[in-house]
């Protein structure tokens, strides 16, 4: 964290990611006449090698596009369940969800099968410009993996603080523990020259070398001899999709999200038609009026994450519904200005620290792209497929092991998010743009932060359309977070607190407030200012990422 303000300006095109080498190479693309689909695939590359804790090869996520001329379409390129993978998979014999290895979130059984190269291969051949070829695109990530990078000071401290994850592995620690397990400093050289292979690999063979070749061979082997469940046909029949993307309106600005299986949109846009019908500019952005607005808000769309999420491929989302006018009306009726209204049943844990990551492109044309994956937890699963230098998600996690019992973030999910073969487990990733009225791309938002993801998106766009506030102050102002149970808003520690008053007129309405722990959320957006076509670009000053343009 620098807490320094960084927006940036540009006439051309912009990037916006969570690690400025990645950036750099995305604006590198742009100059060089790429599209934002060019870019974006070399900078989804580039952050499996430089920011190894969300960036990856062994993941998964999602991918949202708009053209210039309107057409919009997104690339879910989430994982799958292994076709072993059933219902009851997490529990023990005593019907208790497994912890550790062998669980959801630690270990050879915690991942599911990767989509990144599927969904950046889909991008890349659809909607690229067709002046770089894929391997060209990689090549970036490949140098940087083969001759290393020094690790700033906010990369070797994530390494640190996973340093128990990252030894329980050998092919994990010999990488990411600087081969003694001695660990990095700020500074020291990341060299990944198994992952430079693998890139190498899929430059001279094309993205099916992951899901057919010797990399998908290495790793179902490495499944196979350590009790892990994806197998070689797993990784075969991967295949991302593309959907629509959800769209709706706030004031006046249609808004474009992402679909199930993510919950991302439908609860961004079931909370944008709750508030719509509150008066947010006059209650201003720092009130315990507008802070007890969103938390209801918050709260009862969390509740329909909880009820309603699933992948839309294997059981019906109501999400036409559950985004309508009329059932926000109908949630706004019930909602008690003076009053918090209790979301009664039990109390999960707090999450624990985790790592997404998301990155934003407008090219000159004005195309964009708004990208979010993830290993799920920071380091996903701790688990690297033998000599492939690949880092394995925890994707797992995401699943419902067992209704009632909370996630790694707290949720409670339903039933109909329950494990099943290649199934995808809901999400929170939110990639997201807004247009204005006469409507062009106004502006481009998304974030890492599980389920705070929604919240940080909701008020990024709350900031800009009811209070007035740049990109950049948008980015940086003080986030709230509630997500139905446990009933508590959560808040952020030190400046970006809320004032006492503050808290004290929440906690008169009935709210409980958490203690603050950490920083929510590490937003990255992007800006078409309206009268001189100038990309505005702000990174959150809570991480250590970078805007930079041309
Ligand atoms: O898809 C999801 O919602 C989670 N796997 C995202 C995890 C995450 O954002 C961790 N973040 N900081």
């Amino acid at each position: 964290m620098n807490g320094a303000p960084a927006a940036a300006r540009a006439p051309h095109g912009m990037v916006a990611s969570a690690e400025p080498l990645a950036t750099g190479i995305g604006v590198d693309v742009l100059r060089r006449g790429g599209n934002a689909v060019d870019a974006a695939v070399a900078v989804a590359f580039a952050l499996a090698v430089t920011f190894p804790e969300a960036g990856n090869l062994g993941g998964g996520g999602f991918l949202l596009l708009r053209r210039r001329d309107g057409r919009a379409t997104a690339i879910d390129y989430r994982e799958t369940a292994p076709a072993r993978a059933t219902r009851t998979l997490y529990l023990d014999p005593g019907g208790q969800v497994i912890r550790g290895e062998g669980g959801p979130l630690v270990g050879y059984r915690a991942s599911g099968v990767p989509g990144t190269v599927a969904g950046m291969a889909l991008a890349w051949r659809r909607y690229g410009s067709g002046r770089f070829s894929w391997a060209q695109l990689i090549d970036p990530a490949r140098r940087l993996a083969l001759a290393g990078f020094p690790l700033s000071r906010a990369r070797a401290a994530s390494l640190r603080d996973r340093r128990d994850l990252l030894g329980r592995y050998p092919e994990t620690r010999r990488i990411f523990l600087n081969g003694n397990g001695a660990g990095f400093r700020e500074g020291d050289t990341l060299r990944q020259p198994d992952l430079a292979r693998t890139l190498r690999r899929l430059q001279r063979h094309g993205p099916r070398e992951f899901y057919e070749g010797e990399t998908a061979r290495a790793l179902a082997d490495d499944m196979a001899r350590n009790g892990g469940l994806i197998t070689a046909a797993d990784l075969r029949d991967y295949r991302p999709k593309e959907r629509p993307p959800l769209r709706g309106s706030y004031r006046g600005h249609t808004v474009l999200s992402m679909p199930p299986p993510s919950s991302g949109g439908f609860a961004l846009l079931e909370m944008l038609n709750v508030l719509e019908g509150f008066d947010l500019r006059a209650a201003g952005p720092a009130s315990a009026e507008r802070y007890h607005l969103l938390a209801e808000a918050m709260r009862r769309a969390f509740a329909d994450r909880a009820e309603y999420g699933a992948d839309p491929d294997f059981v019906p989302v109501p999400t036409a519904r559950l985004t309508g006018k009329r059932y926000a009306a109908g949630l706004r009726a019930r909602i008690d200005r003076a009053r918090a209204t209790p979301s009664a049943r039990r109390r999960p844990p707090a999450a624990e620290a985790t790592q997404t990551t998301h990155f934003t492109v407008i090219d000159r044309d004005g195309d964009a792209v708004a990208n979010t994956y993830t290993l799920n937890g920071a380091y996903g699963s701790g688990v690297v497929a033998r000599g492939t230098g690949v880092l394995l998600n925890n994707e797992m996690d995401d699943f419902t092991a067992k209704p009632g019992v909370p996630n790694l973030f707290g949720l409670i999910q339903g039933e109909r998010n329950a494990i099943a073969p290649k199934k995808r487990p809901l999400s929170s990733m939110t990639p997201t743009f807004v247009l204005r009225k006469d409507g062009s791309l106004w502006f481009t938002v998304g974030s890492p932060g599980g389920p705070t993801i929604i919240n940080t998106v909701l008020q990024v766009v709350t900031n800009i359309i009811d209070h007035g506030m740049d990109l950049r102050q948008a980015i940086a102002a003080p986030r709230v977070h509630h997500q139905w149970l446990p009933d508590e808003i959560r808040t952020e520690p030190g400046a970006r607190g809320l004032p006492d008053g503050v808290r004290r007129a929440l906690a008169a309405r009935g709210h409980k407030i958490a203690p603050a722990t950490r920083p929510m959320g590490d937003a990255q957006g992007i800006l078409i200012e309206p009268e001189t076509g100038v990309r505005v670009g702000a990174s959150d000053p809570r991480g250590s990422g970078l805007a930079a343009g041309y």
